[in-house]
């Protein structure tokens, strides 16, 4: 049951007043650590998201609660709790198809051919949610008859600790397959009551690690990539968080690496890093070969 006060989502019924003082000071918090913000026009959302918190740590303002943010030996918790509320993680199985099928048929034969000998792929599912993306992306290279026998590894990360739990679990309900072909479905899940759980042999191609894509220290645990996934995700972030992003990404990426944003994305006015390169199926951003400039 609830809490007293609070509705089924989480909600209170009546959130406690926030000023536009405060709204400030805990927006930059939040931005300053997840790279999330927030406009002036959505301070009723967090006040009514973040007034389940005041109320659970018996605090009445949000000033003493930007306080216990800041100065809490509790506040690393209390943060992961924010995330939670304030992260959208929303996504499906072979979500954005023409994609996929740019990465099916054109990128990944071209690193079949690139690392041929060494028959070794990685791939970064940055942003995951509940794993969706990275067992899709499982499901396409186990489809490929000349990647038996690579060594592949795909990471995929998430800063909520909630949706990396579920994609570990690998059970989902119908709204998760509401684009895949009964192909998939029948060849790779197996029914347990009214959801679906992932094979093992698709669930063992995923490492899931809780990550927040801000965190330099913790992003030195991910090794040089040949693809990064990173799908609506930098459309929550503004300018100066996505170019750090984009800059890790351009640091992990092996040269001639993919980097595959959601439709509405782009690095424009972003990053010059990259070169747009127009695939059959898609627009995709790889990072270039170095140009040899000769002895320096
Ligand atoms: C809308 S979902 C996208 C999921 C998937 N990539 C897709 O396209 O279907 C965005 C995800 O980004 C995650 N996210 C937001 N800020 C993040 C950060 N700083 N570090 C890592 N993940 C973050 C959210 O928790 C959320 O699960």
């Amino acid at each position: 049951m609830p809490a007293a006060g609070l509705s089924r989502k989480g909600f209170v019924a009546t959130p406690v007043p926030m000023s536009l003082e405060e709204f400030r000071l805990l927006r930059d918090l939040v931005y300053e650590y997840c790279g999330i913000f927030f406009k002036n026009d959505v301070q009723y959302l967090l006040e009514r998201r973040l007034s389940v918190r005041l109320r659970e740590n018996q605090l009445d303002t949000f000033t003493e609660y930007y306080r216990y943010l800041r100065y809490s030996s509790n506040r690393s918790q209390e943060l992961e709790e924010i995330v939670e509320l304030l992260t959208t993680n929303e996504t499906y199985f072979f979500r954005e198809d023409y994609q996929l099928k740019a990465f099916a048929e054109e990128i990944i034969p071209e690193i079949i051919e690139r690392n041929g000998a060494r028959k070794r792929m990685r791939i970064w599912s940055a942003g995951c949610s509940s794993g969706e993306e990275a067992y899709t992306i499982a499901m396409i290279i186990k489809e490929m008859p000349k990647l038996r026998g690579w060594d592949i590894e795909i990471f995929a990360n998430d800063i909520s600790r909630k949706v990396i739990q579920t994609a570990r679990r690998g059970l989902y309900g119908k709204t998760s397959f509401r684009t895949t072909d009964h192909y998939f479905l029948s060849k790779y899940f197996k029914p347990q009551g009214d959801k679906y759980v992932i094979q093992e042999g698709i669930r063992s191609m995923v490492s899931f690690g809780q990550l927040n894509l801000l965190d330099d220290e913790m992003l030195q645990l991910i090794g040089m990539v040949d693809v990064v996934f990173c799908r609506n995700v930098l459309i929550y972030f503004d300018k100066n968080a996505r170019l750090r992003v984009v800059k890790t990404f351009y640091g992990k990426l092996k040269e001639m690496g993919y980097l595959l944003l959601g439709h509405s994305e782009s690095l424009m006015n972003v990053s010059t890093d990259f070169e747009l390169v127009h695939l059959k199926n898609d627009l995709v951003y790889r990072k270039p070969a170095q140009v040899w400039k000769g002895e320096q």
